[in-house]
């Protein structure tokens, strides 16, 4: 096999963070009244679920949960790339959460968004979860309208067009419809799902880096004609180990690699992907009474991109937001946040967001 090429080891391109409104103050008092405009969405999805409790604010529905999968890091991993438990061979234990995106439980006939939480279990104690979905970038430009549009999402479906057309105006509407068109089309069975991270992350001294979780193998198309997502998921798992690798792309400038507008792709031309690692989830039964209760256990807890060594902080507005979000969304489903995960060299990610230079 040909070695892919690397860029060379160097030290990362200056980068940095700014704040919506200006400053960390104004950018946390907006993150408060957004945290507000969340806990809204959640009561609503909890009053249209008929259900006596709150669920997660978004991807409410677990498509499939598994523990005991492996990160293998690449053993050639590039150089700069070999950070923390990134080390080249290195074997990370690790747990897998595949959702529904939508707030509210749905039998998978409506469209909707994928998404794969991942927790490594760092070999130092403490976790590094890493959170993706199934399309390259982000439908919001930045916070605001991601709770804007999360806000609308609980409204009645017919009216979204028009009430996202009067608060975003017709270029910003095309834009997201077209995003979210793209993102929930297609019948891709999950074992074959691509999952990004969207946003930026630090990955410690090799600066801020985009992530991707992409099928290593083509192992079974679309499900059956009246099969669920998760039933074709479990029929695949059944008979096979599944697989995919994680690859990351690297900041390159403001401008190629934006950090804070989340709707722009860091293009595949520009900035090439470099494999980190492989995820092998091993081939077992979904169906058997550990299985599931496994699966329960971890859907019980909460999945955070902040629950991360701060070395490998989630970067961006859209990241910064998510913080006391999910922290607050957990809870009131789980009555605790889980905790930082961090516990890494560096210590958990869970100092200040405003911990931009
Ligand atoms: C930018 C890229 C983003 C990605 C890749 C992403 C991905 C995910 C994933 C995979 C989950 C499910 C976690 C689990 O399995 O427990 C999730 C949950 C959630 N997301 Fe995001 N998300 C993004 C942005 C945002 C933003 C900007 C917000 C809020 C402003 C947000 C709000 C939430 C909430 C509230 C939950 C439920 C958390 C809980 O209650 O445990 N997400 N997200």
């Amino acid at each position: 096999m040909t070695q892919p090429h690397y860029p060379p080891t160097a030290a990362p391109a200056p980068w940095r963070e700014s704040f919506l409104g200006g400053s960390p103050q104004a950018e946390a008092a907006l993150f408060r009244t957004l945290a507000e405009q969340m806990r809204a969405v959640q009561m609503r999805n909890q009053q249209a679920s008929g259900q006596s409790r709150p669920g997660r604010t978004l991807h409410a529905q677990m498509l499939a949960g598994m523990v005991g999968a492996r990160l293998e890091v690449n053993p050639q991993l590039a150089p700069g790339l070999a950070q923390a438990h990134f080390q080249p061979g290195a074997v990370l234990a690790c747990d897998l959460r595949l959702s529904f995106a939508s707030g509210l439980a749905h039998g998978g006939l409506q469209r909707d968004m994928r998404g794969a939480a991942l927790r490594l279990h760092l070999p130092q104690g403490g976790a590094h979860e890493i959170l993706l979905t199934n399309f390259p970038v982000s439908h919001a430009r930045d916070a605001r309208q991601f709770v804007e549009i999360a806000t609308l999402m609980t409204g009645p479906k017919a009216l979204m067009p028009l009430k996202m057309l009067l608060r975003l105006g017709p270029g910003e509407t095309l834009r997201v419809l077209r995003n979210l068109s793209a993102a929930t089309g297609g019948l891709r069975g999950l074992a074959e799902e691509n999952f990004w991270s969207r946003g930026a992350l630090l990955w410690s001294e090799a600066g801020p880096v985009r992530l991707k979780l992409h099928p290593a193998a083509a192992v079974g198309g679309v499900p059956a004609e009246g099969e669920s997502v998760a039933a074709h998921f479990a029929r695949l798992l059944a008979s096979q180990d599944l697989a995919w690798h994680l690859s990351a792309q690297r900041y390159q400038d403001e401008t190629r690699t934006p950090i804070e507008d989340g709707c722009t792709g860091w293009s595949d031309a520009d900035v090439p992907w470099e494999r980190v690692a492989t995820l092998t989830v091993p081939r077992q039964d979904l169906g058997t009474p550990t299985a599931s209760a496994q699966a329960q256990a971890l859907d019980a807890t909460p999945f955070n991109p902040w629950h991360a060594p701060q070395a490998f902080r989630p970067l961006g507005n859209l990241n910064r937001v998510r913080r006391d979000i999910y922290a607050a969304s957990a809870q009131r489903w789980a009555g605790r946040d889980g905790g930082g995960g961090g516990g890494g060299r560096d210590g958990a990610a869970g100092a200040p967001p405003h911990s931009a230079r």
